[in-house]
């Protein structure tokens, strides 16, 4: 008799614990792929753990996404602003009651530690009312006219349907720098989430479901770059493309937009530099260092990468840092007690290792801490890598250069102020930078000098607030910023408008 009993509790369990299988938003509906096929989303802090299987999505669900977002597109862009932020205000209260459950399903894909992960929900939870708010403005101008009896002004117009590309490493706040702006401004959208982190995306777009949001105005595809982001970088039909990722494939996105003529606002990678001058608070630029260079693994386009400090007081910061370094705690990220959770995935584990024995052979860069995989007990299951600090580091060497994306950094010495403007300046990225000085005059100096388009004094180079422009110059951008009232800019068409009322017909510039 208990046999049988045991038996089905064995297979209730089994069937409970099984991963779930998540389907394509398109036209209000969730659907499976048209070819049926899925891919494993794994745990990266332990692959064992698969979260769920997503549609393994082609250019044939970008057509019927697109087609959806098309369709919803002129009767949604008549909807008054103000009436298009109630939903995403609704969103936001959604959010923030699932805030929790969302953060937990985030660390479980995505591998950065819970706390880490409420503040990517919280940064979603606080674009959502920023733009809401901004839905009552969405300011043009009224100005003056050459011209008697002539009214002139600008207003927002949408743009159509825009195609979002978001990575993995701020899985519902980046795509909520997309999403939002986009659809405040009238526009329709498609959003292909990274690979690596699909159930985030599908939790935000869960969110607009039940907010009403109506049909076709925001689709979610699923799926690989290669087969499904790239069908919605060409389709026809897709005006804009906004992409977060690597430079690499930035700029392909940016030569096919540009192809097709369409707009297209990228935001791609950094080599952020902290420096630290000989008058700093030097307890308060280490913890700057280990959060900036630490957090989130090092996977944030603004991580730390690179600490240019005075030769002064290189030393003593040296010792600070790698005690403080070697102190973090590093763990799955659902363990309370873990500061530093994995790297996201095989490749990026192979990449940084890769990068960290650049380091130590070519580079002849001193290895301070770190530097290894961790693989004890059940961190073997994971993607797990000892925070690192090269030391001696020349600002030409690969690991001063290159964006590694993980948790390495690298202290390089300078001379002076000037010294660590030019080494800090010396690399082909400019998202953020970062200074630690007590000199007033020095901060402001490095304010104007800095060549980045985010710069933090006595603060680490990561932590941007939504309501202020996030983006970057050089290799980091095409001169787009998302955040701020400065995304409307990537999301609307200025539309300029004169209304004659003189009665007879007036000519610009022509006076006779
Ligand atoms: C990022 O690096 O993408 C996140 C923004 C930040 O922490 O500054």
């Amino acid at each position: 008799m208990s046999t049988p009993a045991k038996k089905t509790v064995t297979n209730a369990r089994k069937k409970a614990t099984a991963p779930p299988t998540y389907a394509n938003y398109i036209q209000g509906a969730w659907v499976a792929s048209k070819n049926g096929e899925v891919f494993a989303n794994h745990n990266p802090a332990d692959t064992r753990d698969i979260v769920g299987y997503f549609p393994h999505s082609t250019a044939e669900d970008i057509e019927a996404a697109v087609a959806a977002a098309a369709e919803a597109y002129p009767r949604w862009r008549l909807v008054p602003p103000p009436k298009r932020a109630e939903y995403i205000f609704r969103v936001g209260e959604i959010l923030i009651r699932d805030k929790e459950a969302i953060s937990h399903d985030m660390t479980r894909e995505m591998g950065k530690v819970l706390k880490e992960t409420r503040g990517d929900t919280q940064e979603a939870i606080d674009m959502a009312y920023f733009v809401a708010g901004e839905g009552r403005r969405l300011y043009g101008q009224t100005t003056t006219s050459e011209l008697a009896n002539k009214f002139a002004m600008t207003v927002r117009d949408a743009i159509g349907v825009c195609g979002l590309i978001t990575p993995w490493n701020f899985p519902i706040a980046i795509p909520s720098w997309k999403i939002l702006p986009a659809i405040l401004c009238g526009n329709t959208v498609v959003i292909k989430p990274a690979e690596d982190t699909p159930l985030s995306v599908y939790r935000f777009v869960k969110a607009f479901e039940e907010a009403g949001l109506p049909p076709g105005v925001v689709n979610l595809v699923t799926g690989y770059g290669e087969t499904a982001g790239a069908p919605l970088v060409t389709h026809p039909t897709i005006r804009l493309v906004s992409f977060t990722g690597s430079t690499q494939v930035g700029r392909i996105i940016a030569t096919q937009a540009a192809d097709k003529g369409k707009k297209c606002s990228l935001e791609m990678g950094g080599k952020n530099a902290i420096v630290v001058m000989d008058d700093a608070n030097l307890e308060l630029a280490v913890e700057g260092a280990v959060w900036g260079a630490f957090g989130t693994a090092g996977q944030r386009c603004t991580a730390a990468s690179r600490l240019i400090v005075h030769k002064k007081v290189i030393k003593k910061f040296t010792q600070m840092l790698v005690e403080r370094t070697q102190a973090l705690r590093v763990g799955p990220g659902l363990d309370p007690a873990s500061e530093v959770g994995p790297v996201v995935n095989q490749d990026q584990l192979e990449r940084v290792l890769h990068y960290i024995d650049i380091g130590r052979t070519r580079d002849k860069a001193k290895l301070l801490c770190g530097g290894t995989r961790l693989t004890e007990g059940d961190l073997a299951h994971g993607y797990f890598i000892a925070p690192t600090v090269f030391g001696d580091v020349a600002p030409q060497s690969v690991i001063a250069q290159e964006e590694i994306f993980g948790p390495v950094t690298a202290i390089i010495p300078c001379q002076d102020f000037e010294d660590a403007i030019t080494i800090a300046n010396g690399v082909g990225y400019g998202l953020s930078a970062a200074i630690y000085t007590s000199d007033i005059n020095r901060a402001f100096q490095a304010m104007r000098d800095l060549e980045t388009g985010i710069c933090y004094v006595n603060a680490p180079t990561i932590g941007a607030e939504v309501h202020l422009p996030f983006g970057g110059i050089k290799g980091t951008g095409n001169g787009h910023r998302e955040g701020g009232v400065q995304a409307f800019e990537i999301f609307s068409e200025w539309k300029t408008l004169y209304v004659d009322f003189s009665g007879r017909l007036q000519k610009a510039q022509i006076t006779d």
